[in-house]
């Protein structure tokens, strides 16, 4: 490597490694792009992401949100019901030279610094040839552009055709099972099903590090509600601003957002669906506490030709980090009907819900009416099979022949006198409708937003690294040290230790070095919180905490510091 200084990005990476965040999967095989391990830090990191995640889109709406959890195999038939077969695609383009395979776009769009987004195979394949672009690493010639689906194929059961495939997203396991949860929770609308999942994409070339996996975790909610009756999103807990960039802003060359109120944007039609507009809210607040400023975020509508096949209005959640700029943190698509149709047609069963209406409405209906005694004496034996036939027959053509004046009417080679039928209006009560939810989904990568954290919370001060993550997803919340290694403040300090794990907060203890650099060993990995055993807690019995982010220090009686430090970690935001 070259002396020059690092990137920021580059002493993330360097840090992960080092201290315990990440590092690439199976690298003592030379490693697998799109393959990340996440290590002890970060796994704590991600399990508190994941937390987070579930108490703003679960636990915060329990009032109509549950959380499942459906498998990762999942039969091919689900993915045809799902589109995902068909459209689960990227363009792909190998070089006939060295055989490397390349996403057509990327390299196109690299090469030609245009963008190709919804451009066929035909038109990319046209944009290479016309412009000569070869393989970026050996020179050569190229293909024809093809298109390549993403999802992993895999087998269910010994020596069988029986092909599955790894999901690419949790949604679908939210639609086969919508029903069931549907009854299990006395069939109430407007109901959110939420997954927490690991998810597979055989993405062509990953190349992001740890924004583009081919495996990660997924936390999606799928919402389900009536389209005509879709109940009032609970505003007054998430709402206010959000900064959005429209499709019709982007068409006119813009590429900043504008600010929106939530509610309003919803009344203006900039976001189609007042609960789409909920959960993007929701979603701003997440992130926020993730330690994203709200200037740094943002969100972007897709254009139709940049949507997944599924949807009918889709934002991304932008977030801005290092080297990579502008990343997708969430996706926030209105599904409508697209999924559940798609189940009903390949599994033939219904998975409409039934609303019972609040008062049954009675609807005035035309109907049919026979004189039976009529038709019995001119049909005689005959008249069972001319009621039947009457019976077939359309109000309309009834209409028609009495509005004509007809004296008969021909059904089914009867000759049936007028006299005995006739149109009246009868009045039908009508309990409820039968119809099919529509939904919205929002749905982050977990993996992505460790990155984010991290890139949000990586600062310098005085040549040393203090990772500035909210203490409320610090992977370790405390640092316990005695001051000097000598007894009794090794136990002291050890006593605190092992009660902080009692009392569920993730710590560690550290008696080696300098007390300034066990600090800085703690800011590294941006534990919030560090708790000092000295001389003077042998005579009081207090000790100090030191706050990570402003090195101040106040000093609290032994019995109470595990209880301070978990109020001053549920106080900050
Ligand atoms: N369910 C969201 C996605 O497939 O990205």
């Amino acid at each position: 490597m070259s002396n020059r200084e690092l990137d920021k990005y580059e002493k993330i990476v360097e840090l992960a490694k080092r201290r315990g965040f990440f590092w690439p999967s199976f690298e003592i095989y030379g490693g697998v792009a799109g393959f990340y391990d996440l290590g002890p830090l970060g796994t704590l990191l991600k399990n508190n992401i994941v937390q987070l995640w579930r108490e703003y889109f679960v636990i915060r709406h329990m009032d109509m949100v549950v959380e499942i959890e459906t498998p990762v195999i999942t039969p091919k038939v689900v993915f045809e019901a799902s589109g995902h077969l068909q459209h689960f695609t990227d363009p792909i383009v190998e070089c006939l030279s060295c055989k490397r395979k390349y996403r057509a776009d990327q390299l196109i769009e690299e090469a030609l610094k245009i963008k190709v987004e919804g451009k066929s195979v035909e038109e990319l394949t046209k944009l290479i040839r016309d412009n000569n672009i070869k393989c970026p690493i050996c020179g050569g010639d190229l293909g024809d552009v093809r298109v390549f689906n993403l999802l992993f194929q895999t087998f269910i059961g010994p020596y069988t055709q029986n092909t599955a495939f790894l999901r690419p997203e949790a949604a679908q396991g939210m639609f086969t099972s919508f029903k069931r949860v549907h009854t299990v929770m006395r069939e109430k609308l407007p109901l959110g099903i939420a997954q927490v999942g690991r998810v597979a994409r055989n993405e062509i070339s990953p190349r992001q590090g740890m924004v583009r996996l081919r495996e990660f975790t997924i936390m999606e909610v799928e919402f389900f509600f009536d389209p005509e009756d879709p109940g009032e999103p609970p505003f007054s807990r998430f709402g206010g601003k959000l900064r959005i960039l429209t499709a019709d802003a982007k068409i006119r060359g813009e590429e900043k957002p504008d600010v929106f109120d939530v509610e309003e944007a919803v009344k203006e039609g900039v976001v189609k669906n007042a609960w789409l507009a909920y959960w993007m809210a929701v979603a701003k607040e997440f992130v926020k506490e993730l330690g994203v400023p709200e200037d740094s975020m943002f969100f972007e509508e897709k254009l139709p030709h940049e949507r997944a096949h599924y949807a009918t209005q889709t934002f991304d959640q932008l977030v801005r980090i290092s080297r990579w700029g502008w990343i997708e943190v969430s996706g926030h698509a209105y599904r409508g009907d697209y999924d559940l149709s798609g189940h009903m047609k390949y599994s033939g069963q219904d998975l409409t819900v039934f609303k019972k209406f609040d008062k049954p409405v009675i609807k005035k209906v035309e109907e049919i009416f026979v004189n039976k005694v009529i038709i019995g004496k001119l049909f005689r034996g005959k008249s069972g099979e001319v009621l039947k036939s009457l019976r077939k027959l359309s109000v309309d053509v009834v209409r028609r022949a009495l509005a004509e004046g007809k004296s008969h009417i021909e059904v089914n080679g009867f000759r049936v006198p007028l006299s005995a039928v006739e149109v009246r209006v009868v009045e039908e009560k009508i309990a409820g409708k039968k119809f099919i939810p529509h939904v919205v989904e929002p749905s982050f990568g977990a993996e992505r937003l460790v990155l984010v954290v991290l890139d949000h919370a990586y600062t310098e001060e005085e040549g040393r690294v203090v990772l500035k993550i909210p203490p409320k997803i610090a992977p370790i919340k405390l640092a316990v040290f005695p001051l000097v290694t000598k007894e009794p403040l090794i136990s002291i300090a050890k006593e605190i230790f092992h009660n902080a794990l009692v009392q569920g907060l993730t710590a560690v203890y550290d008696d080696s070095g300098s007390i300034g650099r066990r600090y800085a060993r703690a800011d590294e990995i941006g534990i919030p919180y560090a708790v000092t055993v000295d001389y003077q807690t042998l005579e009081d019995r207090t000790v100090t905490i030191r706050e990570r982010d402003t090195r101040a220090q106040v000093r609290v009686g032994l019995d109470e510091v595990i209880s301070k430090v978990k109020s001053l970690i549920s106080l900050t935001k």
